[in-house]
């Protein structure tokens, strides 16, 4: 049996109090609640050469496990359950690339709610984590990918992107106000999906405290993604600020048209292409991996501060095992809920609305936001 005995501080299981007294306007309902229990029967381990060409080994799971690189956590605050830990080797001289776990869903979800309780995430100097959401059933990135937890180095800002083919493209609502709320957090970085050439996607940096070693100061944080036809967004909530619908399991997060507590999220793509995100977005597989130095951390490692600590990414890497002790994932449970009878859109607003009416009618330049 997979089992690791380490010890984490600071934590809160997500969905623990699973209280329904049955008078939620809740538009989901769960069909999937990954627990220390049931992961690894659900998700598979990645051990093929790394298909980002990035400085890593992945490991099987009976490597992993041996090693200490994949099992179960022990929290003191989550009295005697276990939460997923996906780790780092931190001991040996790695010249070949550092051992580490990519571990991929059994499950495919389109429309969705998911639910990912996040106590901690790898960081530091030449790391390349995500979280994130692959298209299956065709050659990438025929179905989409979307990036939900993603970074390199010691980024304390989250990097959220949708990654497709020809056609995808987001209305940029930065600096959109519903009354005195703004529609979304972060930052547009980049509005056109389509991988092209450059494989940047549409993209947002995140809020402060996002992503890293801040992140993991707080206990980590309860990280929300919803898959809808014209809308994808993705709520990354602290320790101390989860609503309480979502801690009840009847999570309702259409917060324009009812008021419910959720705020604004870290980002929303909204649809401003021809096609809807149904034609894009499928079959979406949700892998959680560490990855080393790769061309998103080269491009940055001789202005980054890494720089002073080796010439290169990967001698770096190689050489700095001890440097890799906090480069893990603790994963206190992963919920995926799915559209109920109750479901609408629930994107009413008006500047929503006129985006999305819009749609298949012309190309549409968004202006004013
Ligand atoms: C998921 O399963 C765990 C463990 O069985 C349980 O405590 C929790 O309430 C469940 N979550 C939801 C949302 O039902
Ligand atoms: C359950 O009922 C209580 C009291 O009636 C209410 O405050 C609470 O919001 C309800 N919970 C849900 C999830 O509807
Ligand atoms: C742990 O047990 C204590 C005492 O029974 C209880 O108050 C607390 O809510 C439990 N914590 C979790 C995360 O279940
Ligand atoms: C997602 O939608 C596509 C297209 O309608 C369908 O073929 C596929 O089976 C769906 N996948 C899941 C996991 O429901
Ligand atoms: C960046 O990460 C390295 C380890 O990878 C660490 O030694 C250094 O202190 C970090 N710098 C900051 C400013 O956090
Ligand atoms: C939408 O279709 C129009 C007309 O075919 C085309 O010019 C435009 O580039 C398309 N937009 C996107 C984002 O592909
Ligand atoms: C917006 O905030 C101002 C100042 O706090 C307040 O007077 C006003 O009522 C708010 N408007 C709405 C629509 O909430
Ligand atoms: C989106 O809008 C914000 C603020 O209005 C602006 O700072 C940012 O550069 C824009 N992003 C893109 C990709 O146009
Ligand atoms: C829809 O919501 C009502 C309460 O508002 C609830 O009784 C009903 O079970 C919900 N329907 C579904 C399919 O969940
Ligand atoms: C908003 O509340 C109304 C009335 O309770 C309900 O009919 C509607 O389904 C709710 N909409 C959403 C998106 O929850």
């Amino acid at each position: 049996m997979v089992q690791l005995y380490t010890t984490l501080v600071v934590v809160i299981l997500l969905g623990v109090s699973n209280a329904q007294n049955g008078t939620s306007n809740s538009p989901y309902q769960l069909v999937k609640n990954y627990t220390s229990e049931n992961f690894f029967q659900s998700f598979d381990f990645f051990s093929g050469p790394d298909p980002s060409n990035s400085f890593v080994t992945y490991l099987d799971l009976d490597t992993a496990n041996d090693a200490g690189l994949a099992g179960y956590i022990s929290s003191s605050a989550l009295n005697d359950s276990y939460a997923v830990f996906l780790g780092t080797d931190f001991k040996n001289v790695t010249p070949d690339g550092r051992p580490s776990v990519r571990v991929q869903g059994r499950d495919w979800f389109n429309h969705s709610l998911i639910v990912a309780d996040i106590m901690h995430m790898p960081s530091g100097c030449g790391t390349w984590p995500a979280f994130w959401l692959l298209g299956q059933g065709a050659p990438w990135p025929r179905r989409g990918e979307v990036d939900i937890i993603e970074g390199i180095n010691n980024n304390s800002v989250n990097t959220l992107a949708l990654h497709s083919d020809a056609g995808v493209s987001v209305a940029n609502l930065t600096s959109l106000r519903h009354g005195n709320h703004s529609a979304m957090t972060g930052t547009f970085t980049s509005l056109d999906c389509d991988v092209g050439s450059s494989n940047v996607g549409c993209a947002a940096t995140g809020s402060p405290e996002s992503y890293g070693a801040d992140f993991n100061a707080q206990g980590g944080r309860v990280v929300v993604t919803e898959i809808s036809a014209d809308v994808i967004q993705i709520w990354s909530f602290e320790r101390d600020n989860i609503p309480q619908d979502l801690s009840e399991g009847l999570p309702n997060p259409h917060h324009e048209a009812n008021g419910s507590s959720w705020g604004a999220p870290e980002v929303k793509f909204v649809n401003n292409g021809n096609d809807t995100f149904d034609d894009h977005f499928i079959n979406l597989q949700p892998i959680f991996n560490t990855a080393f130095c790769g061309s998103w951390v080269e491009a940055f490692w001789h202005t980054s501060e890494c720089s002073s600590l080796a010439p290169t990414c990967e001698s770096y890497v190689a050489n700095n095992p001890a440097a890799f002790v906090d480069a893990y994932w603790a994963i206190g449970g992963l919920q995926v809920y799915e559209p109920n009878g109750n479901y609408t859109s629930g994107y009413s607003g008006p500047e929503l609305g006129r985006l999305l009416n819009h749609r298949r009618h012309h190309p549409r330049t968004v202006k004013g936001y």
